[in-house]
Protein backbone atom coordinates (compact mmCIF):
# COMPACT_ATOMS: atom_id res chain seq x y z
CA UNK A 1 0.00 0.00 0.00
CA UNK A 2 1.58 2.99 -0.76
CA UNK A 3 0.80 6.91 0.90
CA UNK A 4 1.54 8.46 3.83
CA UNK A 5 -0.83 9.17 6.82
CA UNK A 6 0.25 11.73 8.94
CA UNK A 7 -1.62 11.32 12.61
CA UNK A 8 -1.38 14.46 14.22
CA UNK A 9 -1.85 16.03 18.00
CA UNK A 10 -2.27 12.24 19.58
CA UNK A 11 -1.34 10.89 23.05
CA UNK A 12 0.96 8.19 22.30
CA UNK A 13 0.59 5.24 24.97
CA UNK A 14 3.63 2.47 24.85
CA UNK A 15 4.38 0.52 27.59
CA UNK A 16 7.77 2.86 28.49
CA UNK A 17 5.09 5.95 28.87
CA UNK A 18 2.43 8.32 27.25
CA UNK A 19 3.68 11.24 25.40
CA UNK A 20 2.35 13.55 22.65
CA UNK A 21 3.85 13.40 19.77
CA UNK A 22 3.16 12.98 16.02
CA UNK A 23 3.52 9.87 13.61
CA UNK A 24 4.40 10.07 9.69
CA UNK A 25 3.57 6.49 8.17
CA UNK A 26 5.34 5.76 4.38
CA UNK A 27 4.12 3.31 2.72
CA UNK A 28 2.72 1.39 5.76
CA UNK A 29 5.83 1.58 7.72
CA UNK A 30 6.41 4.49 10.39
CA UNK A 31 8.63 7.15 9.24
CA UNK A 32 9.32 9.17 11.94
CA UNK A 33 7.48 10.14 15.20
CA UNK A 34 8.25 13.91 17.00
CA UNK A 35 6.57 17.48 17.48
CA UNK A 36 5.11 19.29 14.64
CA UNK A 37 5.82 16.76 12.01
CA UNK A 38 4.94 18.08 8.56
CA UNK A 39 4.47 16.21 5.08
CA UNK A 40 3.06 17.83 2.26
CA UNK A 41 1.50 14.90 0.13
CA UNK A 42 0.49 13.35 3.72
CA UNK A 43 -3.47 12.50 4.54
CA UNK A 44 -4.02 14.06 7.89
CA UNK A 45 -5.69 12.73 10.27
CA UNK A 46 -6.23 14.73 13.27
CA UNK A 47 -5.73 13.02 16.52
CA UNK A 48 -6.41 15.79 19.00
CA UNK A 49 -7.92 14.44 22.57
CA UNK A 50 -7.04 10.69 21.41
CA UNK A 51 -5.43 8.00 22.78
CA UNK A 52 -2.86 6.49 20.01
CA UNK A 53 -1.58 2.56 21.06
CA UNK A 54 -0.08 0.23 18.47
CA UNK A 55 -2.46 -2.21 17.14
CA UNK A 56 -3.73 -5.05 19.07
CA UNK A 57 -1.49 -8.32 18.60
CA UNK A 58 -4.44 -11.40 19.38
CA UNK A 59 -2.04 -14.45 19.83
CA UNK A 60 -5.23 -16.80 20.58
CA UNK A 61 -8.10 -16.71 17.79
CA UNK A 62 -9.93 -19.72 16.30
CA UNK A 63 -11.84 -18.20 13.02
CA UNK A 64 -12.48 -21.56 11.81
CA UNK A 65 -11.55 -21.54 8.13
CA UNK A 66 -10.98 -23.71 6.61
CA UNK A 67 -13.36 -26.13 7.40
CA UNK A 68 -15.77 -25.26 10.16
CA UNK A 69 -17.27 -22.09 8.07
CA UNK A 70 -20.68 -22.45 9.54
CA UNK A 71 -19.54 -21.10 12.57
CA UNK A 72 -16.84 -18.03 11.38
CA UNK A 73 -14.79 -17.72 8.25
CA UNK A 74 -11.42 -15.62 7.68
CA UNK A 75 -13.55 -12.59 6.39
CA UNK A 76 -16.36 -12.35 9.29
CA UNK A 77 -13.31 -13.12 11.42
CA UNK A 78 -10.68 -10.86 10.63
CA UNK A 79 -13.73 -7.73 10.05
CA UNK A 80 -14.72 -8.08 13.78
CA UNK A 81 -11.14 -7.92 14.72
CA UNK A 82 -10.58 -4.79 12.64
CA UNK A 83 -13.61 -3.49 14.39
CA UNK A 84 -12.10 -4.88 17.42
CA UNK A 85 -8.72 -2.45 17.41
CA UNK A 86 -6.91 -5.99 16.67
CA UNK A 87 -4.48 -5.52 13.52
CA UNK A 88 -2.43 -8.72 13.62
CA UNK A 89 -3.98 -12.17 15.01
CA UNK A 90 -2.18 -15.40 15.26
CA UNK A 91 -4.74 -17.94 13.88
CA UNK A 92 -4.73 -21.33 16.04
CA UNK A 93 -4.59 -24.80 13.77
CA UNK A 94 -7.78 -26.55 14.94
CA UNK A 95 -9.01 -25.79 11.65
CA UNK A 96 -10.31 -28.84 8.72
CA UNK A 97 -7.84 -30.25 8.21
CA UNK A 98 -5.79 -29.63 11.02
CA UNK A 99 -2.52 -27.27 10.23
CA UNK A 100 0.01 -30.40 10.77
CA UNK A 101 1.97 -30.27 8.03
CA UNK A 102 4.35 -28.19 5.98
CA UNK A 103 1.66 -28.65 3.20
CA UNK A 104 -1.50 -27.82 4.73
CA UNK A 105 0.37 -24.95 5.97
CA UNK A 106 0.89 -23.37 2.75
CA UNK A 107 -2.38 -24.24 1.54
CA UNK A 108 -4.53 -22.46 4.63
CA UNK A 109 -2.16 -19.53 4.01
CA UNK A 110 -2.93 -19.39 0.03
CA UNK A 111 -6.49 -19.50 1.50
CA UNK A 112 -6.66 -17.09 3.92
CA UNK A 113 -4.65 -14.53 1.95
CA UNK A 114 -7.43 -13.60 0.03
CA UNK A 115 -9.70 -13.32 2.62
CA UNK A 116 -7.36 -11.11 5.19
CA UNK A 117 -8.94 -7.77 6.69
CA UNK A 118 -5.67 -7.52 9.30
CA UNK A 119 -2.18 -9.45 9.60
CA UNK A 120 -2.33 -12.92 10.22
CA UNK A 121 0.28 -15.27 11.39
CA UNK A 122 -0.88 -19.01 11.35
CA UNK A 123 0.24 -22.28 14.08
CA UNK A 124 1.11 -25.47 13.54
CA UNK A 125 0.00 -27.71 15.61
CA UNK A 126 1.82 -30.91 17.45
CA UNK A 127 0.41 -34.56 17.74
CA UNK A 128 2.07 -37.79 18.29
CA UNK A 129 2.53 -38.59 14.74
CA UNK A 130 3.89 -35.28 13.05
CA UNK A 131 6.89 -34.19 15.58
CA UNK A 132 9.04 -34.61 12.34
CA UNK A 133 7.65 -32.19 10.71
CA UNK A 134 7.99 -29.21 13.01
CA UNK A 135 11.28 -27.88 11.23
CA UNK A 136 9.73 -28.02 8.01
CA UNK A 137 6.66 -26.03 9.14
CA UNK A 138 8.78 -23.64 11.04
CA UNK A 139 10.73 -22.95 7.89
CA UNK A 140 7.43 -23.03 5.58
CA UNK A 141 6.31 -19.70 7.99
CA UNK A 142 4.25 -21.28 11.60
CA UNK A 143 4.58 -18.52 14.00
CA UNK A 144 4.50 -21.37 16.79
CA UNK A 145 2.98 -24.41 17.47
CA UNK A 146 0.05 -25.17 19.28
CA UNK A 147 -0.06 -28.23 21.71
CA UNK A 148 -3.62 -29.16 23.23
CA UNK A 149 -2.65 -31.23 26.24
CA UNK A 150 -6.44 -31.60 27.26
CA UNK A 151 -9.62 -32.23 25.40
CA UNK A 152 -11.28 -29.73 23.51
CA UNK A 153 -12.68 -28.70 20.43
CA UNK A 154 -11.44 -30.34 16.96
CA UNK A 155 -10.84 -33.67 19.70
CA UNK A 156 -7.19 -33.22 18.42
CA UNK A 157 -5.21 -35.58 20.98
CA UNK A 158 -2.82 -35.23 23.25
CA UNK A 159 0.64 -35.60 22.46
CA UNK A 160 2.89 -38.45 25.13
CA UNK A 161 5.23 -37.30 27.33
CA UNK A 162 7.66 -38.55 24.60
CA UNK A 163 6.86 -36.67 21.97
CA UNK A 164 6.46 -33.00 24.46
CA UNK A 165 10.13 -33.64 25.63
CA UNK A 166 11.34 -33.68 22.01
CA UNK A 167 9.07 -30.75 20.97
CA UNK A 168 10.76 -29.30 23.55
CA UNK A 169 14.25 -29.83 22.72
CA UNK A 170 12.83 -28.87 19.34
CA UNK A 171 11.97 -25.44 20.68
CA UNK A 172 15.67 -25.42 22.14
CA UNK A 173 17.26 -25.94 18.91
CA UNK A 174 15.05 -24.24 16.42
CA UNK A 175 13.53 -20.54 19.06
CA UNK A 176 10.00 -21.21 18.45
CA UNK A 177 7.36 -20.52 20.88
CA UNK A 178 5.39 -23.77 21.91
CA UNK A 179 1.67 -22.49 22.81
CA UNK A 180 0.31 -24.68 25.26
CA UNK A 181 -3.57 -25.74 26.13
CA UNK A 182 -2.38 -26.77 29.60
CA UNK A 183 -5.16 -29.50 31.55
CA UNK A 184 -4.42 -32.93 32.31
CA UNK A 185 -5.89 -35.09 29.62
CA UNK A 186 -6.52 -38.09 31.65
CA UNK A 187 -7.99 -36.05 34.74
CA UNK A 188 -10.07 -34.46 32.87
CA UNK A 189 -11.59 -37.25 31.58
CA UNK A 190 -11.80 -38.97 35.34
CA UNK A 191 -13.80 -35.96 37.10
CA UNK A 192 -16.08 -35.74 33.46
CA UNK A 193 -16.90 -38.96 34.15
CA UNK A 194 -17.34 -38.53 38.13
CA UNK A 195 -20.04 -35.62 37.58
CA UNK A 196 -21.65 -37.37 34.67
CA UNK A 197 -22.68 -40.19 37.26
CA UNK A 198 -24.41 -37.71 39.53
CA UNK A 199 -26.95 -37.27 36.21
CA UNK A 200 -26.85 -33.77 36.32
CA UNK A 201 -26.17 -31.96 33.26
CA UNK A 202 -26.57 -27.92 33.77
CA UNK A 203 -23.73 -25.89 32.82
CA UNK A 204 -23.65 -25.15 36.33
CA UNK A 205 -21.44 -27.89 36.79
CA UNK A 206 -19.06 -27.47 34.16
CA UNK A 207 -16.06 -26.36 36.31
CA UNK A 208 -16.20 -29.35 38.65
CA UNK A 209 -15.76 -31.19 35.69
CA UNK A 210 -12.52 -29.82 35.17
CA UNK A 211 -11.05 -28.39 38.40
CA UNK A 212 -7.85 -26.55 39.01
CA UNK A 213 -5.55 -29.68 39.20
CA UNK A 214 -6.23 -30.97 35.82
CA UNK A 215 -4.35 -27.00 34.94
CA UNK A 216 -2.11 -27.25 37.51
CA UNK A 217 -0.41 -30.55 36.97
CA UNK A 218 -0.27 -29.80 33.24
CA UNK A 219 1.85 -26.43 33.78
CA UNK A 220 3.99 -28.46 36.43
CA UNK A 221 5.04 -30.59 33.71
CA UNK A 222 5.47 -27.64 30.86
CA UNK A 223 7.81 -25.86 33.47
CA UNK A 224 9.48 -29.36 34.15
CA UNK A 225 9.97 -29.57 30.19
CA UNK A 226 11.06 -25.96 29.51
CA UNK A 227 13.50 -26.40 32.61
CA UNK A 228 15.15 -29.25 31.30
CA UNK A 229 15.71 -28.63 28.00
CA UNK A 230 15.53 -25.06 27.41
CA UNK A 231 12.70 -24.67 25.39
CA UNK A 232 10.15 -21.63 25.74
CA UNK A 233 6.15 -22.09 26.31
CA UNK A 234 2.92 -19.94 26.48
CA UNK A 235 1.02 -21.01 28.95
CA UNK A 236 -2.57 -19.83 27.02
CA UNK A 237 -5.59 -19.04 28.70
CA UNK A 238 -3.83 -19.19 31.99
CA UNK A 239 -7.31 -19.88 34.44
CA UNK A 240 -6.07 -20.49 38.08
CA UNK A 241 -4.31 -19.56 41.23
CA UNK A 242 -2.32 -22.38 41.21
CA UNK A 243 -1.25 -21.69 37.43
CA UNK A 244 -0.11 -18.42 38.19
CA UNK A 245 2.23 -19.35 41.32
CA UNK A 246 3.64 -21.67 39.23
CA UNK A 247 4.59 -19.49 36.34
CA UNK A 248 5.82 -17.00 39.23
CA UNK A 249 8.29 -19.44 40.66
CA UNK A 250 9.02 -20.45 37.63
CA UNK A 251 10.43 -16.71 36.35
CA UNK A 252 12.19 -16.02 39.22
CA UNK A 253 14.26 -19.30 37.98
CA UNK A 254 14.77 -18.11 34.54
CA UNK A 255 12.93 -20.54 32.83
CA UNK A 256 11.23 -19.52 29.99
CA UNK A 257 7.32 -19.53 30.26
CA UNK A 258 5.38 -17.40 29.44
CA UNK A 259 1.67 -16.97 30.89
CA UNK A 260 -1.68 -15.57 28.73
CA UNK A 261 -5.15 -15.10 30.57
CA UNK A 262 -8.48 -13.93 28.95
CA UNK A 263 -10.90 -11.54 29.67
CA UNK A 264 -13.24 -14.00 30.57
CA UNK A 265 -11.27 -15.43 33.40
CA UNK A 266 -10.23 -11.53 34.09
CA UNK A 267 -13.84 -10.73 33.97
CA UNK A 268 -16.00 -13.67 35.43
CA UNK A 269 -16.35 -16.06 37.86
CA UNK A 270 -18.73 -20.08 38.16
CA UNK A 271 -21.27 -18.12 39.20
CA UNK A 272 -21.50 -17.20 35.43
CA UNK A 273 -23.07 -20.42 34.57
CA UNK A 274 -25.74 -19.54 36.41
CA UNK A 275 -26.50 -16.10 34.44
CA UNK A 276 -25.89 -17.50 31.04
CA UNK A 277 -25.35 -21.34 30.75
CA UNK A 278 -23.68 -23.40 28.18
CA UNK A 279 -23.29 -19.64 26.09
CA UNK A 280 -20.24 -19.35 28.55
CA UNK A 281 -18.89 -23.25 28.66
CA UNK A 282 -15.23 -22.48 27.83
CA UNK A 283 -12.48 -24.56 28.31
CA UNK A 284 -10.80 -24.37 31.05
CA UNK A 285 -13.86 -23.38 32.08
CA UNK A 286 -14.65 -20.19 34.48
CA UNK A 287 -13.15 -20.53 38.16
CA UNK A 288 -13.75 -18.67 41.58
CA UNK A 289 -13.06 -15.49 42.59
CA UNK A 290 -9.65 -16.99 44.26
CA UNK A 291 -8.80 -17.58 40.40
CA UNK A 292 -9.63 -14.21 39.25
CA UNK A 293 -7.94 -12.02 42.19
CA UNK A 294 -4.81 -13.86 41.25
CA UNK A 295 -5.02 -13.13 37.65
CA UNK A 296 -5.42 -9.88 38.78
CA UNK A 297 -2.48 -9.47 40.77
CA UNK A 298 -0.47 -11.73 38.11
CA UNK A 299 -1.55 -9.25 35.67
CA UNK A 300 -0.31 -6.36 37.39
CA UNK A 301 2.62 -7.81 38.80
CA UNK A 302 4.20 -8.69 34.96
CA UNK A 303 3.55 -12.68 35.39
CA UNK A 304 0.40 -12.51 33.10
CA UNK A 305 2.43 -11.51 29.65
CA UNK A 306 -0.03 -11.21 27.77
CA UNK A 307 -3.70 -11.42 27.18
CA UNK A 308 -5.29 -13.04 24.32
CA UNK A 309 -9.07 -13.29 23.83
CA UNK A 310 -9.98 -17.28 22.63
CA UNK A 311 -12.04 -15.81 20.03
CA UNK A 312 -13.99 -19.59 19.33
CA UNK A 313 -16.59 -19.00 17.57
CA UNK A 314 -19.48 -21.60 17.24
CA UNK A 315 -23.14 -21.95 15.79
CA UNK A 316 -26.14 -21.11 17.66
CA UNK A 317 -27.56 -24.19 17.67
CA UNK A 318 -24.32 -25.97 18.88
CA UNK A 319 -24.16 -22.79 21.71
CA UNK A 320 -27.81 -23.35 23.32
CA UNK A 321 -28.18 -26.89 23.53
CA UNK A 322 -29.53 -27.47 27.20
CA UNK A 323 -27.12 -30.24 27.89
CA UNK A 324 -23.96 -28.77 28.97
CA UNK A 325 -21.98 -31.98 28.09
CA UNK A 326 -23.38 -31.57 24.04
CA UNK A 327 -22.86 -27.65 24.10
CA UNK A 328 -19.87 -26.43 22.17
CA UNK A 329 -17.34 -24.84 24.08
CA UNK A 330 -16.25 -21.28 23.47
CA UNK A 331 -17.13 -18.23 22.31
CA UNK A 332 -16.44 -15.33 20.30
CA UNK A 333 -14.26 -12.29 21.68
CA UNK A 334 -11.42 -10.48 19.00
CA UNK A 335 -13.63 -7.63 18.98
CA UNK A 336 -14.24 -7.20 22.36
CA UNK A 337 -10.78 -7.75 23.83
CA UNK A 338 -9.04 -4.48 23.46
CA UNK A 339 -12.50 -2.59 24.56
CA UNK A 340 -12.36 -4.74 27.26
CA UNK A 341 -8.99 -4.08 28.67
CA UNK A 342 -9.35 -0.09 27.70
CA UNK A 343 -12.25 -0.07 29.70
CA UNK A 344 -10.19 -1.45 32.78
CA UNK A 345 -7.45 0.93 32.22
CA UNK A 346 -9.74 3.71 32.10
CA UNK A 347 -11.56 2.43 35.45
CA UNK A 348 -8.18 2.57 37.17
CA UNK A 349 -7.37 -1.53 37.59
CA UNK A 350 -4.49 -1.31 35.78
CA UNK A 351 -2.52 1.69 33.82
CA UNK A 352 -2.79 2.64 30.63
CA UNK A 353 0.73 1.69 29.73
CA UNK A 354 -0.46 -2.05 30.66
CA UNK A 355 -2.32 -2.04 27.42
CA UNK A 356 -0.03 -2.03 24.73
CA UNK A 357 2.68 -4.15 26.92
CA UNK A 358 -0.03 -7.13 26.93
CA UNK A 359 -2.07 -6.72 24.16
CA UNK A 360 0.82 -5.81 21.30
CA UNK A 361 4.13 -5.73 22.79
CA UNK A 362 4.55 -8.82 24.72
CA UNK A 363 2.73 -10.90 22.38
CA UNK A 364 4.70 -9.24 19.45
CA UNK A 365 7.70 -10.35 21.22
CA UNK A 366 6.75 -14.17 22.48
CA UNK A 367 6.13 -14.59 18.34
CA UNK A 368 9.05 -13.46 17.38
CA UNK A 369 7.12 -10.50 15.26
CA UNK A 370 8.72 -7.23 17.21
CA UNK A 371 9.02 -4.62 16.80
CA UNK A 372 7.64 -4.79 13.27
CA UNK A 373 4.41 -5.80 15.19
CA UNK A 374 3.08 -4.68 18.21
CA UNK A 375 5.39 -1.03 18.51
CA UNK A 376 4.96 2.27 17.55
CA UNK A 377 7.98 3.15 16.75
CA UNK A 378 10.44 3.96 13.31
CA UNK A 379 10.64 1.21 11.33
CA UNK A 380 7.93 -0.53 12.61
CA UNK A 381 4.52 -1.21 10.49
CA UNK A 382 1.99 1.52 10.94
CA UNK A 383 -0.70 -0.64 12.80
CA UNK A 384 -2.39 1.84 15.00
CA UNK A 385 -5.71 1.75 17.20
CA UNK A 386 -7.13 5.23 18.16
CA UNK A 387 -9.49 5.61 21.02
CA UNK A 388 -11.30 8.17 22.58
CA UNK A 389 -11.26 7.80 26.07
CA UNK A 390 -14.11 10.15 26.85
CA UNK A 391 -16.58 8.26 25.21
CA UNK A 392 -18.70 5.45 26.58
CA UNK A 393 -20.26 2.57 24.52
CA UNK A 394 -22.10 -0.58 24.91
CA UNK A 395 -21.52 -3.65 23.82
CA UNK A 396 -24.28 -4.95 21.58
CA UNK A 397 -24.33 -8.37 20.39
CA UNK A 398 -26.24 -7.58 17.28
CA UNK A 399 -23.45 -5.10 16.84
CA UNK A 400 -21.08 -7.49 16.53
CA UNK A 401 -19.38 -8.73 13.22
CA UNK A 402 -18.96 -12.79 13.92
CA UNK A 403 -20.80 -15.06 11.86
CA UNK A 404 -22.38 -15.85 15.32
CA UNK A 405 -23.17 -13.27 18.00
CA UNK A 406 -23.44 -14.76 20.57
CA UNK A 407 -21.06 -12.60 23.70
CA UNK A 408 -21.68 -12.96 27.62
CA UNK A 409 -20.72 -9.30 27.21
CA UNK A 410 -23.92 -8.19 25.82
CA UNK A 411 -25.30 -5.04 27.28
CA UNK A 412 -22.14 -4.32 29.10
CA UNK A 413 -21.02 -0.27 29.19
CA UNK A 414 -16.96 0.01 28.58
CA UNK A 415 -15.59 3.18 29.17
CA UNK A 416 -13.58 4.55 25.92
CA UNK A 417 -14.49 3.83 22.20
CA UNK A 418 -12.31 3.16 18.78
CA UNK A 419 -12.61 6.04 16.83
CA UNK A 420 -9.83 4.75 14.19
CA UNK A 421 -8.17 1.04 13.65
CA UNK A 422 -5.04 1.56 11.17
CA UNK A 423 -3.49 -0.94 9.22
CA UNK A 424 0.12 -0.08 7.47
CA UNK A 425 -1.02 3.21 7.35
CA UNK A 426 -4.71 2.38 6.23
CA UNK A 427 -7.57 3.47 7.64
CA UNK A 428 -9.77 0.42 7.79
CA UNK A 429 -12.52 1.22 10.46
CA UNK A 430 -12.99 4.64 10.56
CA UNK A 431 -15.96 6.05 13.64
CA UNK A 432 -17.24 2.43 13.60
CA UNK A 433 -17.56 2.20 10.05
CA UNK A 434 -15.23 -0.95 7.61
CA UNK A 435 -13.25 1.61 4.90
CA UNK A 436 -10.89 -0.32 3.54
CA UNK A 437 -10.88 -3.51 1.27
CA UNK A 438 -9.07 -6.80 2.22
CA UNK A 439 -5.36 -5.99 2.74
CA UNK A 440 -4.32 -8.70 5.30
CA UNK A 441 -1.25 -10.06 4.86
CA UNK A 442 0.70 -13.51 6.01
CA UNK A 443 3.66 -12.46 8.42
CA UNK A 444 5.93 -14.99 9.52
CA UNK A 445 8.88 -14.54 12.72
CA UNK A 446 11.29 -12.15 11.91
CA UNK A 447 13.45 -13.15 15.19
CA UNK A 448 15.01 -16.13 15.95
CA UNK A 449 16.17 -15.03 19.27
CA UNK A 450 15.67 -15.19 22.72
CA UNK A 451 12.78 -13.58 24.16
CA UNK A 452 12.77 -11.17 27.21
CA UNK A 453 10.14 -9.58 28.34
CA UNK A 454 10.64 -6.36 29.55
O1 LIG B 1 -13.36 -23.13 24.89
C1 LIG B 1 -12.53 -23.43 24.05
N1 LIG B 1 -12.80 -23.40 22.73
N2 LIG B 1 -11.31 -23.81 24.47
C2 LIG B 1 -10.41 -24.32 23.62
O2 LIG B 1 -9.36 -24.70 24.08
C3 LIG B 1 -10.70 -24.45 22.19
C4 LIG B 1 -11.75 -23.53 21.76
C5 LIG B 1 -12.34 -23.88 20.40
O3 LIG B 1 -11.55 -24.06 19.46
O4 LIG B 1 -13.56 -23.93 20.29
ZN1 LIG C 1 -8.16 -21.48 22.04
Amino acid sequence: MSGSLLVKNGVIVTSTGIQRLDILIIDGVIEALGRDLRREDAEVLDAGGLLVFPGAVDEHVHMRDPGLTYKEDFETGTIAAAFGGVTTILEMPNTLPPVDSAKILREKRTLLENKAYVDFGLYGVLHDSNIDDLPEMWMEGAVGFKIFLGPTTGNIPAPSDKTLIKAFEESAAHGFTLALHAENYKLVEHYTENVKKTGRNDADVYPDSRPNICEEEAVSRIILFAKKTGGRALIVHTSTNEAVSLIREAKMRNIKVFCETCPQYLLMTREAYRRLGTLVKINPPLRDEKDREALWDGLRGGIVDTVGSDHAPHSYEEKTVNNVWEAAAGFIGVETLFPLILDSALRGLIPLEKIPLVLSENPARIFGIYPRKGSITTGADGDLVIVDPTRENTIKADKLHSKHRLTPYDGVKVKGRIKYTILRGVKIIDDGELVNEKMGRFIKPITRDDVTLT
